[in-house]
């Protein structure tokens, strides 16, 4: 980063940006996006500051208090309180194998009156989950035909392993029935602040109206460095060794889980992203476990974060502890749950 800021010093303007950002970032932005196959003019960007920052923006500016917003059961749109503050009702849909169950869309937006369908298809949080090509051409043609709009967090889709995730639902969006919101804060840096939000230009310039007023746009100077990362290579760079260490923790969690866990849990593999959605056998409640794990000096992020009715899951995150950490709180939280199934 200080590179970045020492070469090209030249072209630094520290003034406020257009309202819609920074024009050479959107022009970046604009090309990465060709390599996920969205097809994004500069003019159909906005940079955010952070991706929770276009949900903020889509709830004041395209929502009525009362709006009903469909999202996958659990998601990370329970634990954050964007919409809830905003006056909008969650309801949840449930996921199976490949991704939300997509065939009871239409009948549910006819009788709850759907505002929106808020979606993560790769590298879900909390589950870790990918949804499946076929799904989410399923899912684009449900919403189309009951005229339902996609939120479309792509949050985690530059983080995986062996091969890249299907399409975004953004590419086959020919409708602009998609709001596409990417973000660096999974990659490079969540304390930069930085993140886009694509969708139909008069819902754009709205949105960035709307950002003027709240915060006369993002830092300027976050916004120069995100534009020389993705410029000068560095993102994609960084991204590679980013992906194998990733890798490498998954793997060293599963291990882990292998070792200690086999008889009291079950879990996904995932291909990419950080989480694993670890089922707890059902003598095991989590809320429980939650206290005690507490009392020993380790914070859970139980399923019940995600989907308030839930009782039997924990996330597990394997790319911010150290391994000696994971290992610890692995084998301590192992026995926690032997301790507590036989009471
Ligand atoms: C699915 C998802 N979307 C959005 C965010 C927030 O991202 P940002 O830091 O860019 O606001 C997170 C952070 O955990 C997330 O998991």
């Amino acid at each position: 980063m200080k590179q970045i800021l020492q070469l090209n010093t030249e072209k630094l303007s520290l003034g406020y940006e257009e309202p819609k950002g920074n024009l050479l970032l959107r022009k970046t932005v604009s090309e990465y996006l060709t390599s996920k196959e969205i097809d994004a003019s500069p003019s159909s960007i906005l940079i955010v500051s952070g991706a929770l920052q276009a949900l903020q923006l889509i709830s004041v500016g395209l929502l009525k208090r009362g709006s009903v917003i469909f999202h996958e059961t659990p998601s990370y749109l329970n634990s954050v309180h964007v919409f809830q503050s905003a006056g909008m009702n969650l309801f949840g849909i449930p996921l199976d194998h490949e991704g939300i169950e997509y065939h009871t869309i239409s009948r549910l937006k006819r009788l709850h009156n759907g505002a929106l369908l808020y979606t993560i298809p790769s590298f879900h949080n909390p589950t870790g989950m990918l949804m499946s090509e076929k799904r989410r051409q399923q899912l684009l043609e449900v919403c189309k035909q009951a005229s339902l709009p996609i939120i479309e967090d792509d949050v985690y889709g530059d983080l995986w392993f062996d091969s890249p995730p299907p399409k975004p639902l953004k590419a086959n969006d020919k409708q602009g029935n998609v709001l596409y919101i990417g973000s660096i804060s999974k990659t490079l840096s969540p304390g930069l602040r930085i993140g886009w939000l694509v969708g139909p230009e008069p819902v754009i310039e709205r949105l960035s109206d709307i950002k003027m007023q709240m915060d006369y746009g993002s830092s300027s100077l976050s916004q120069y460095a995100v534009a020389q990362c993705l410029k000068n290579g560095m993102y994609t760079e960084y991204l590679e060794r980013i992906r194998k260490e990733l890798m490498y923790r998954r793997d060293v969690m599963l291990r882990l889980l292998d070792k200690y866990f086999k008889h009291i849990a079950s879990w996904n593999i995932p291909e990419g992203g950080f989480y694993i959605w670890l089922r707890l056998q059902s003598e095991i409640h989590t809320r429980k476990l939650f206290y005690h794990a507490l009392h020993a000096g380790i914070l859970l992020n139980p399923g019940s974060i995600y989907d308030g009715s839930d009782q039997h899951h924990l996330r597990l995150s394997y790319s911010y502890a150290s391994i000696e950490e994971l290992e610890k709180g692995i084998i301590m939280l192992a026995n926690l749950c032997k301790k507590l199934r036989t009471k």
